[in-house]
């Protein structure tokens, strides 16, 4: 893999491992892809959920609602959502949130967000909107707490390991100052190594992801779930069986390129990985939350009543209109586009077990 074009900003002349890698291309304050540009929607390098149908976001809406009624209509209730991106979903929360008086009452919206650039933007998207900023959980005392994700846990970069002569090696990469990139493995950190080997979902496995970033982001989030009650819904592009390889893959201008290409493109492109949807639910397992049993994208909005929104949705709208909001949905729920390519997960501490969208 060589090129001389790839940013020379970055410097990576000592190996690191592919998560600090990848960390320092998106996030890497003035240069990280986060930190520099919009990539959400039409004009930017992908769309979500969020940015490309309302009807998403207010089904979200209508789900935490919901929760909040099965979880008896507590007085005081929190929702964090976290990697707001541009704010798209926040704002028709709070649009959707104000059509409920009671509910608006008690709860509290709060936004976790990594990137200082993404911040700005979501205050001038949300100015005048009841919501707040965190960085730490611990400023929620009180209530119940709802944390949502969409496509959080899949922009938080993933350890790769190979097994091999009985021993996990980790791989590396390096840029070296001619700007070849070089992949390397090392023999696998002590700790990890009893950390990947917890885990059923890995055992067996000639080469894997270990999100053990993501994981450390759950801990602080399991943490508040215990304390408060309440629980964690993610919506994400993954898998259930276990995939052979590296499930890496870097998107520009909407299309996905080859991972040649993303080390041309460095803090140009965004870097995603594959969820492993069974390694998180037995992450939550053992930490002794009660998971639902995980459902696609399509299974949760249908359940949830999407057609039947848009069917009441269209009898005021032009036909135009019309047709643009049943083509984005479709985008949805379209088993071969966002349909069943994207899981839906909830894990949660609560007596009750009845909450809406899965099977
Ligand atoms: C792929 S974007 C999804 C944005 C939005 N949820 C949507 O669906 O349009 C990922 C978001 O998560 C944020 N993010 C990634 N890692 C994070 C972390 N460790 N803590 C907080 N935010 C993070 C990113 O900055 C970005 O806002």
């Amino acid at each position: 893999m060589s090129s001389n074009s790839i940013n020379r900003k970055f410097k990576f002349e000592k190996p690191i491992p592919v998560d600090e890698f990848i960390e320092n291309a998106l996030y890497e304050p003035n240069k990280g892809y986060y930190n520099i540009k919009i990539p959400f929607g039409k004009k930017g390098d992908f769309v979500t959920a969020p940015t490309i149908s309302n009807l998403f976001s207010e089904i979200i809406a209508v789900w935490v609602i919901s929760t909040w009624e099965k979880l008896g209509k507590p007085k005081k209730f929190n929702f964090v959502e976290l990697g707001p991106g541009d704010g798209s979903l926040a704002k028709v929360l709070v649009e959707t949130f104000k059509k409920f008086p009671n509910f608006n009452k008690a709860i509290n919206i709060f936004l976790y967000e990594k990137s200082n650039f993404l911040i700005k933007i979501q205050k001038q998207k949300l100015k005048n909107y009841r919501v707040k900023w965190t960085k730490n959980f611990n400023q929620i005392k009180t209530g119940p707490i709802i944390f949502f994700g969409n496509e959080f846990f899949d922009a938080i970069p993933v350890k790769q390991f190979l097994y091999k002569d009985k021993s996990f090696m980790e791989k590396f990469y390096s840029i070296s100052p001619n700007s070849k990139v070089k992949e390397s493995y090392k023999k696998s950190d002590k700790r990890d190594t009893e950390k990947i080997k917890s885990f059923k979902t890995l055992k067996g496995l000639k080469f894997f992801e270990f999100p053990k970033m993501g994981l450390a982001e759950m801990d602080n989030i399991i943490k508040k779930i215990k304390n408060l009650s309440g629980g964690i819904l993610l919506i994400d592009y993954g898998y259930i069986k276990s995939i052979k390889g590296s499930t890496l893959q870097a998107v520009k201008s909407n299309k996905k390129m080859d991972m040649k290409d993303l080390f041309k493109n460095i803090g140009k492109a965004d870097i995603t990985s594959l969820v492993n949807f069974t390694l998180l639910k037995e992450y939550y397992l053992k930490n002794n939350l009660k998971v639902k049993n995980i459902v696609s994208q399509k299974f949760f909005l249908e359940k949830m009543g999407i057609i039947e929104r848009a069917k009441i949705l269209e009898k005021k709208m032009t036909t135009k209109q019309k047709e643009y909001m049943y083509i984005t949905l479709m985008r949805l729920l379209r088993r071969e586009l966002m349909g069943e390519l994207f899981k839906v997960i909830f894990a949660f501490k609560s007596e009750k077990n009845d909450f809406l969208g899965f099977k």
